[in-house]
């Protein structure tokens, strides 16, 4: 099976080479690699090169325009990237006869309620980056490709910056750090979404009608000040140099920390539509947080010594 890879060096698209690799032959293609292979989505002629000089079996696609609140000032590369580009992905899919597999976002809903959110609920994004998504998966559904789109949430790894490398740094620099917690998810690893997307991908190769539009993130919630608290508190037990204490993490408000882009307060996603398709069981949000931090410190403090 070739499979074409899109966004490679992204958190989920580094994760997806290894995850991907005993199902094919994976072709990474990134915006600054090799020629032959073009992978900028800015560039749809030569991305539609590369696709029909591959002629891939799947395209996965795991690039996108990610900084959430640049997208409101720089909407029309956002829209180019999410939505545009998707759309040729598709289209170019649904002619060759390929699998399309991409990633959407919790940011495609406005946040409203407590309640996870369902596949079929209907979607209204509160700024440009979830617009811009949303606009990428009614592509794919135009398309009329074969497709996975998997919407996750609140997305780490051990590689790159992200809110863990954030607290971690923060924690060690400062004696008191507020952190929000009126806005509720469940961080998931990219290597939980890479190892669902190979196991999605070998299911639906053989039974076609399972296809479409699934919610994937770890089980249960937190918000990002319980994210903090799980990641410092686990980061003090392991010897890592933690300055504040445990009074002075507080719990704040969205409004403490002004932003660009409006997030939303709900992003908890029920994702039970993909656990009876594919037979998976998601893990916990602790159990992935708490591998990427050991793997996260193990190489910081490597380096330290
Ligand atoms: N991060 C989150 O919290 C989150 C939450 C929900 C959903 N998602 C979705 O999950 C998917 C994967 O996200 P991620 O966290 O892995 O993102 P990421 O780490 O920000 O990586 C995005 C990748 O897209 C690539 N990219 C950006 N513009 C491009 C262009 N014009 N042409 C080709 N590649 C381009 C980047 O390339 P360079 O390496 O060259 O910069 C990067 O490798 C995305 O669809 C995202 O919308 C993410």
């Amino acid at each position: 099976m070739k499979i074409l890879l899109l966004g490679s060096n992204g958190q989920v698209g580094w994760a997806l080479q290894r995850s991907l690799a005993p199902l094919g032959s994976v072709t990474a293609a990134t915006r600054t690699g090799d020629d032959r292979f073009s992978g900028d989505l800015e560039k749809p002629r030569e991305m539609m090169q590369t696709i029909r000089r591959l002629a891939p079996d799947v395209i996965v696609n795991a690039a996108a325009y990610t900084a959430v609140d640049q997208a409101e000032t720089d909407a029309s590369r956002a829209r180019t990237v999410n939505a545009e580009a998707v759309a040729m992905l598709a289209r170019e899919a649904f002619l060759m006869g390929a699998w399309f597999i991409h990633y959407s976002t919790d940011y495609v809903f406005n946040g409203g309620g407590v309640q996870p959110w369902h596949e079929e609920d209907v979607p209204s994004p509160l700024n440009v980056y979830g617009h811009t998504k949303l606009d990428g998966e009614r592509a794919i559904l135009d398309s009329g490709c074969r497709h996975l789109t998997f919407r996750t949430s609140w997305v780490y790894s051990a590689l790159g910056n992200n809110f863990i490398r954030t607290m971690l740094r923060l924690a060690a620099e400062r004696e008191t750090l507020q952190v929000i917690n009126d806005q509720h998810g469940a961080p998931t690893g990219a290597s939980l979404i890479a190892d669902v997307t190979a196991h999605a991908l070998k299911q639906v190769i053989r039974q076609p009608k399972i296809g479409g539009l699934y919610h994937l993130a770890a089980a249960g919630e937190t918000t990002w000040y319980g994210y903090a608290h799980r990641v410092i508190e686990r980061a003090r037990q392991a010897d890592w140099p933690v300055r504040v204490n445990r009074d002075n993490l507080t719990p704040v408000s969205t409004d403490a920390f002004p932003t660009k882009a409006q997030r939303p307060h709900n992003s908890r996603l029920d994702c039970s539509r993909l656990e009876q398709a594919f037979g998976l069981q998601m893990p916990p949000w602790e159990q992935g947080v708490d591998h990427a931090l050991a793997e996260i410190l193990a190489c910081e403090m490597r380096t330290s010594v």
